[in-house]
């Protein structure tokens, strides 16, 4: 694991960018997995930038979600759908065809997840996989459990996940309590993996998902296995 101890949220969006920036530039197809949430935002504000500058083309690149909640259309304010659009799509040249994301309107589940793993393997895997970490150690939606799953897959989200993602709902009733996510193995079938953390709430998670044993209750451990894992974390994450 290649780890980057960055001063603040700031420095590790702008290192998380470089990382990003270089893939595209080196690869202008490049197959990207995305993350939402709150990590990720700065990164996509510091991609923005470069775009606008002139110095990053996205028009090549495709892209592929980690996870939406279910029973949220792609218009609703909280989808993930509408969080991408807003915080990168939106804003840049990327052709909207070549942007996936799991649909959690889908009636049949288990054909949706089929679906985007036969998308993901028709696309020849993922270049760069970008993750947030959940405070409980999670990747993508993959909560702690006994085992990992592989595949994309329905998950039911934990109380503190639920918890963590209530400050984005107006009530915590309002958070679905299921989300399609990714699985484990499309994550580490990624040819580089790009983990960003900040703030003091989340060492817990990164100390034990860097030196803790590889276990599924801390979904993140597996990371220690993947041959090209870059950590860009803060100094309060990385104690
Ligand atoms: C989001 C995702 C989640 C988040 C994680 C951290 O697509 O898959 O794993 O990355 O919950 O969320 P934030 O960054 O909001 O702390």
């Amino acid at each position: 694991m290649n780890i980057y101890k960055e001063k603040d949220y700031a420095a590790v969006s702008r290192r998380a960018a470089n990382i990003i920036s270089a893939q595209i530039i080196q690869k202008p197809d490049s197959v990207l997995g995305l993350a939402t949430g709150s990590s990720p935002i700065g990164t996509y504000d510091q991609l923005i930038e470069w775009y606008q500058k002139g110095d990053l083309d996205f028009s090549k690149v495709s892209t592929i979600n980690l996870d939406e909640y279910l029973g949220l259309a792609a218009n609703d304010p909280n989808s993930y759908h509408y969080f991408m659009n807003k915080h990168l799509f939106s804003k840049v040249n990327i052709n909207a065809e070549k942007v996936h994301l799991p649909d959690g309107t889908a009636l049949d589940i288990e054909t949706e997840c089929n679906t985007y793993d036969s998308m993901i393997g028709s696309l020849g895997g993922i270049d760069l996989q970008l993750l947030g970490l959940g405070h409980n150690g999670h990747i993508g939606f993959n909560e702690p459990s006994d085992s990992y799953t592989a595949g994309t897959h329905l998950v039911h989200l934990s109380q503190n996940t639920i918890e963590a993602n209530a400050r984005l709902f107006s009530s915590i009733n309002d958070v679905p309590r299921k989300a399609i996510t990714m699985g484990i193995r499309s994550i580490m079938f990624a040819k580089r993996i790009l983990l960003v953390v900040s703030g003091a709430d989340k060492a817990d998670a990164l100390h034990k998902t860097i030196y803790g044993p590889i276990t599924p209750q801390v979904p993140a451990s597996i990371l220690q296995l993947h041959p090209n894992v870059s950590i860009v974390a803060d100094e309060a994450a990385l104690r």
